[in-house]
């Protein structure tokens, strides 16, 4: 069902304070930094290998889940993406064998995918995100 480790999502606070570690120290280029208002938040994703690391920041201090996450949280690993390459059918897979989805229906991540969040009571508390892109992700 996965092909392979889309992503690795890290909530923080401010993206550009987090960017001076992951591009000045640790050698990593953004390739795409895009806001997606519905969701409240902006988005960084910087290629290591085969995986991208996504920053994730409130567009505003409490905003959204990744806002109510820093607030009760704090900054730090979010979630693991999974790529899939049919979302539809890695959801009945997951509601075949008992595994809750949170989303009723795929809705849009960045650079224009289709994700879903799974229940983390179902999947040992990693909160996990299971995406399918039509292309990867470019700095365009
Ligand atoms: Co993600």
């Amino acid at each position: 069902m996965l092909q392979k480790i889309d992503h690795i999502g890290i909530a923080v606070h401010e993206l550009e304070p987090a960017l001076e570690l992951y591009q000045k120290v640790y050698g990593l280029e953004p390739v795409k930094i895009e806001t997606l208002e519905d969701i409240h938040v902006r988005i960084a994703f910087l290629p290591l290998g085969e995986v991208l690391m996504e920053l994730l920041q409130p567009t505003a201090p409490g905003a959204g889940r990744i806002g109510q996450f820093l607030d009760e949280k704090g900054p730090g690993f979010h979630h693991i993406a999974y790529r899939v390459e049919n979302i539809e059918q890695a959801m009945a897979a997951c509601e075949a064998a008992g595994v809750g989805i949170r989303d009723s229906e795929p809705r849009p991540g960045g650079d224009d995918s289709r994700i879903v969040f799974l229940v983390p009571a179902d999947t040992h508390n990693v909160l996990t995100e299971l995406v399918e892109r039509s292309r990867e992700i470019t700095g365009d």
